[in-house]
């Protein structure tokens, strides 16, 4: 694993746009992963900023709200649409997001996992982390071998997402989320993450015990992990400077919970 920390949140998309600018150059038809919520956003900006041309780059969603009216602008294929596809000149066409609104949400979200593998897997999945330690919508409990399905979402995550929402109670109870087997399954991780009130979990998942309690320390048994930080949210990590990229220093993450 390898870890940047950068000085803020502008910085983590400039870093990870850069690593994912590297791969679609090198690799015109890569499949991208996809994250929603406010961490990325830096990175789709700043990966706009490198004018590569992305008409061939394929791209998965990680999760969607279940039961949302098709064009709600809160639903993930809105939000994908507009901060992802729209922004970066991708083709509607080659950018998926899991059926919420499905007859059968169940059967929908196998056929996602089906839609990943037929594309031949997911060259970079670009990843957030949820206060409680969820990955894409894995709560706390879920299988680290999991697979795309339906879950129900946790109240601390309802709340979480209530801001983009007119009211809490217009947050969706159920969605359908990548599984975590599904994720460790692609092959890059690039966990982003900035802010302050994320330094406990991001400690925590990169450090802590793996368990299915804490989703995101999966990440620790996948061969292939970039997390971008910024200091705020690297706050607990022990770091051990490691080189030099991109201008930023290069640091490995070490167990333990001072600041070097
Ligand atoms: C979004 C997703 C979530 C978010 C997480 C962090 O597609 O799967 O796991 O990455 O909730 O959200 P933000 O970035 O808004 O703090």
């Amino acid at each position: 694993m390898e870890i940047f920390v950068v000085p803020n949140a502008g910085g983590t998309g400039a870093v990870a746009a850069g690593i994912l600018a590297a791969v679609i150059r090198s690799r015109p038809d890569a499949v991208l992963g996809v994250a929603t919520g406010g961490s990325p956003l830096p990175v789709y900006e700043a990966l706009a900023g490198h004018r590569l041309d992305m008409s061939g780059v394929r791209g998965f969603a990680l999760d969607e709200y279940v039961g949302l009216p098709a064009g709600h602008p809160q639903s993930y294929a809105e939000v994908v649409r507009r901060e992802v596809t729209e922004r970066l000149h991708l083709d509607p066409a080659s950018v998926f997001v899991p059926d919420g609104g499905a007859a059968n949400p169940e059967e929908a979200a196998q056929d996602y996992d089906r839609a990943i593998a037929r594309a031949g897997g997911i060259d970079v999945q670009i990843l957030g982390i949820g206060h409680n330690g969820h990955l894409a919508f894995n709560e706390p409990g879920s299988a680290l071998d999991s697979r795309t399905r339906v879950e129900a979402l946790t109240e601390r995550t309802r709340q979480a997402n209530s801001r983009y929402f007119d009211s809490p109670g217009d947050v969706p109870v159920r969605c359908i989320t990548q599984g975590l087997g599904t994720i460790m399954e692609a092959r890059q991780l690039l966990l982003v993450v900035h802010g302050a009130d994320k330094a406990d979990i991001l400690c925590e998942a990169l450090t802590g015990p793996v368990s299915p309690e804490c989703p995101a320390s999966v990440l620790q048994l996948h061969p292939h992990v970039t997390v971008v930080a910024d200091e705020a949210a690297a706050a607990r990590l022990m770091v051990v400077p490691a080189g030099s990229v991109h201008g930023t220093g290069l640091v490995k993450v070490r167990a333990g919970a001072a600041v070097a």
